[in-house]
C-alpha cells in the first residue's frame, strides 16, 4: 500500500505530457478547421484542471485531482487506462469521518462519454453533474457540508494562479472567451466542470486491438443491427463463426490465437448448456457493456465474507415506501465493527418511477428489491490496464474474477443469491473455461500508448 502512495504522487507534469500526446491522437470528434485551436485549448484546460492537486482540500493528509485517481503513465510503473492501483482509491484522512478507502476501485474513464448514467451505483447522470460532486466530495477529501468551501478554494486558486505556460486566467479566455474575474463563482464552476468534462470526453478507446482485427479478417460485423438484441447478435455471430469453421475459412489473427477463439465462443454462448457464459447479454460488444445495472451477487459476497454464508438473506432492506435513499447504511462497505452497513449499489440512486429496467405493472416494492446489490456492467475492454476487478477491487486477477463470477452463477441456480440478476444463471463456465475465457478477454486490449 506504502507503494502505491508514492506512486500515486508522481510528478504531475510527466502526466499531463503523456495525457497530451495520447488525447489528441482519441477518437474525439473532429473538429472543423476554425474551431480546432478553440477546442485545442479547451482540452488544454480541462486536462490541466484534471491533474490540478490543489482544489483538493488542505485539511486532510493527501492531496489529490483525479489523475491521482484515474492515471495514464506511471513513469515506469506501467501505464494504466485512467485507474489506480489500488483496490479502492484512497482518500484524504479527515478526523470526522476517519477513513483511508474509498467505497469502490476506480474505474477506467475510457468511454465514460458514452454511459447514460455515471459510477457504479448510477449516482450521477451526466459528466458536469459528476465533477461538480467530485470536486467538492470525499474523494478530494471535503466532508459533507464544505460543499462552498471546496467551491471558494477552486475560485481562489484560479484567480491567483500564475504559471509559465499561461495563466488560468489566459486559458478560459483563450477556451472560452470569458473572464473569470467577472463571471460570477457559479458560473466559473460551471466551465471548470464543462472544461474538466470535455477533457474526458476525448478519453476514449480505440478499435484497434486484436479482437477488432480478428472480427474485420474474418468480415465478422462489430456491432448489432439497429432493433437486434445483444443476445440476438451474439447467436448471428456464433452461427457465422461456425460456417466458417466448418468451410475451413476462418482466420486467426495476431494476438487472436485458437485459445482466444474458444473463449470468445464460450463468451458469446447463451445455450443452458455446459461451456456456455452468456456474457454477451450483459458485456455487450462493441464497448462490452450495456450500460445497464446487474446484480452478479459481488456485494453479496462481500456482505457475507464479514458476517457469514447465508446473513445477506437475512439483512433487513427497507421497502420502497420506507426507504430513504441514497442510504449511508446501504452504501458503505461492509465490517465487523458497522453491523447491518452493506452496499446495495444501484439500489441507492434508481428512479422509481422513470426508470427504463421498471418492467410493466411491477409495483415500486418489487422494484426496488430486484435493484439489491446492482452495479453497472464495466466495460471489457483494456482490462490489462484496470486491475484489481469489481467495484470492490476484491479480485486481483482475471481469472480470481471469472471464478467467483462462475461460483456465483452456481450459487444463483440454487437460489442463494438474493435479489440475482435473471442472467446470472445463464453463466454456465467451470475451471476448464476459466483459461479461454482469459485469452478471449487479452485480446480487447489496445496498445494505450500507440493508440
Ligand atoms: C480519490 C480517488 C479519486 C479521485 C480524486 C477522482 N476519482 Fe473518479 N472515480 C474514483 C472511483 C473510486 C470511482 C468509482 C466510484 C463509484 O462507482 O462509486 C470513480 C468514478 C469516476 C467516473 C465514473 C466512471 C464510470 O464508469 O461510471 C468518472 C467519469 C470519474 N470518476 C471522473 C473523475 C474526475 C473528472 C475527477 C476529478 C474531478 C475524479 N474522477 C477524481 C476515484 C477517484
Ligand atoms: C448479468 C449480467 C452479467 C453477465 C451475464 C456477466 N457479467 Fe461480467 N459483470 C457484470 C457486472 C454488473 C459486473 C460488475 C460487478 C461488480 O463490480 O460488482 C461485471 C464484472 C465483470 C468483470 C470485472 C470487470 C472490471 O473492470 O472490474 C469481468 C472481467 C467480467 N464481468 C467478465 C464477464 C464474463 C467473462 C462473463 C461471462 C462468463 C460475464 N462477465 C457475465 C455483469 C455481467
Amino acid at each position: 500500500m506504502g507503494n502505491n502512495l508514492i506512486k500515486r504522487s508522481v510528478s504531475a507534469a510527466a502526466i499531463i505530457i503523456a495525457s497530451l500526446a495520447y488525447e489528441y491522437t482519441g477518437h474525439a470528434q473532429q473538429p472543423s478547421a476554425q474551431n480546432t485551436r478553440k477546442n485545442d485549448a479547451v482540452i488544454q484546460l480541462g486536462a490541466r484542471l484534471f491533474q490540478d492537486e490543489r482544489f483538493s482540500t488542505p485539511k486532510g493528509d493527501l492531496p489529490a485531482s483525479c489523475s491521482h485517481c484515474h492515471m495514464f503513465d506511471e513513469s515506469g510503473q506501467g501505464i494504466r487506462a485512467r485507474a489506480d492501483f489500488l483496490n479502492r482509491s484512497w482518500v484524504s484522512y479527515r478526523a470526522q469521518d476517519p477513513r483511508r478507502e474509498e467505497l469502490r476501485n476506480s474505474p477506467t474513464l475510457l468511454d465514460v462519454s458514452q454511459m447514460p448514467r455515471l459510477h457504479y451505483d448510477g449516482e450521477f447522470g451526466s459528466l458536469e453533474e459528476l465533477v461538480k460532486g467530485t470536486l467538492s466530495g470525499r474523494t478530494m477529501g471535503w466532508l459533507p457540508g464544505e460543499e462552498q468551501d471546496a467551491f471558494d478554494r477552486i475560485q481562489r486558486v484560479i484567480l491567483t494562479d500564475k504559471s509559465p505556460e499561461g495563466s488560468y486566467r489566459d486559458q478560459f479566455k483563450r477556451a472560452y472567451g470569458i473572464s473569470v474575474d467577472t463571471i460570477s463563482r457559479a458560473d466559473l464552476i460551471e466551465t471548470v466542470a464543462k472544461a474538466i468534462s470535455d477533457f474526458t470526453r476525448t478519453l476514449n478507446s480505440n478499435r484497434a486491438t486484436p479482437y477488432d482485427k480478428f472480427l474485420e479478417a474474418n468480415g465478422l460485423e462489430s456491432e448489432p443491427r439497429r432493433s437486434e438484441s445483444p443476445a440476438e447478435y451474439a447467436g448471428r455471430l456464433i452461427t457465422r463463426i461456425a460456417a466458417l469453421e466448418a468451410a475451413g475459412k476462418i482466420r486467426l489473427t495476431a494476438g487472436f490465437d485458437a485459445a482466444a477463439l474458444s473463449g470468445f465462443k464460450i463468451f458469446l454462448s447463451s445455450n443452458a448448456s455446459a461451456h456456455s457464459g452468456n456474457c454477451a447479454s450483459c458485456h455487450a460488444p462493441p464497448l462490452f457493456t450495456d450500460f445497464s445495472f446487474h446484480n452478479t451477487g459481488v456485494s453479496q459476497s462481500e456482505y457475507e465474507s464479514v458476517h457469514g454464508e447465508g446473513s445477506f438473506a437475512l439483512l433487513k432492506i427497507p421497502n420502497a415506501g420506507e426507504a430513504a435513499r441514497p442510504s449511508q447504511r446501504f452504501r458503505e462497505t461492509p465490517s465487523a465493527r458497522n453491523t447491518g452497513c452493506a452496499d446495495l449499489g444501484y439500489w441507492n440512486f434508481v428512479d422509481l418511477k422513470s426508470s427504463p429496467l421498471r418492467r410493466a405493472g411491477e409495483t415500486d416494492d418489487h422494484f426496488l428489491e430486484r435493484m439489491i446489490g446492482t452495479f453497472k456492467t464495466p466495460t471489457l475492454r483494456n482490462l490489462a490496464y484496470t486491475n484489481p476487478y469489481m467495484h470492490n477491487g476484491g479480485f486481483a486477477s482475471l481469472e480470481d474474477a471469472l471464478e467467483e463470477l462462475a461460483r456465483l452463477a452456481a450459487q444463483a441456480r440454487e437460489g442463494l443469491i438474493r435479489s440475482a440478476d435473471p442472467e446470472l444463471v445463464g453463466i454456465r463456465i467451470s475451471q476448464e473455461d476459466i483459461a479461454p475465457l482469459t485469452a478471449f478477454l487479452n485480446t480487447l486490449n489496445q496498445d494505450l500508448r500507440k493508440n
